[in-house]
């Protein structure tokens, strides 16, 4: 069975819709920054801040293409992920990649009072979102398929997913 590898930005709902999914699927979840601090041994804030950036997309390199490489997963992977090819094609050598999106607004909304994203420190997380939306936006687009999230619950989500999955199995 392939996996179903969750993309997009931070506060679109990768995680939540995941753990929906992989209940109403019966296929194990796997979330990718968990998985990175389990291998590093420190949590996400603190590789960012410890070890840099760079470091950080190295490692998630290396969990791509070992997670890639499994079978009949949910991966959430981080809103990072698709910057770099390799990664995405990692990802998409065993499974359907499905990037979920939404507004600026609701991403706003949605992460405001978590603290557990780096790059959305400082005092402008609103003005970050927008930068990074702006920047990232070529990456994202590049996924077949998009779901949009803004307005929905994580079970509609999760439905339409398995509508998805359903329809690319019957081709
Ligand atoms: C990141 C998103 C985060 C995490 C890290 C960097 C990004 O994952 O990987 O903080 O570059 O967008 P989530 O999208 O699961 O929050």
């Amino acid at each position: 069975m392939q996996n179903i590898v969750l993309v997009g930005f931070m506060g679109t709902g990768k995680s939540a819709v995941g753990k929906k999914l992989s209940e109403q699927l019966g296929m194990k979840f796997v979330e990718m920054d968990d998985y990175i601090e389990k291998r590093e041994g420190m949590i996400i804030n603190d590789i960012f801040s410890n070890k840099g950036e760079p470091y950080f997309r190295d490692v998630e390199t290396a969990v791509a293409r070992e997670i890639g490489e499994k079978e009949s997963l949910i991966i959430s992977a981080g809103g990072g992920c698709v910057l770099r090819k390799e990664n995405v094609e990692a990802l998409g050598e065993n499974g359907i990649l499905i990037c979920l999106n939404a507004t600026e607004d609701e991403i706003f909304s949605r992460v405001k009072d978590r603290m557990h994203r780096p790059l959305l420190h400082g005092n402008n997380p609103k003005q970050k979102i927008r930068e990074l939306l702006q920047r990232r936006k070529p990456y994202y687009d590049k996924i077949e398929v998009q779901i949009n999230t803004t307005g929905k619950t994580i079970d509609q989500v999760a439905n339409e997913v398995e509508k998805v999955i359903n329809k690319e199995n019957n081709k």
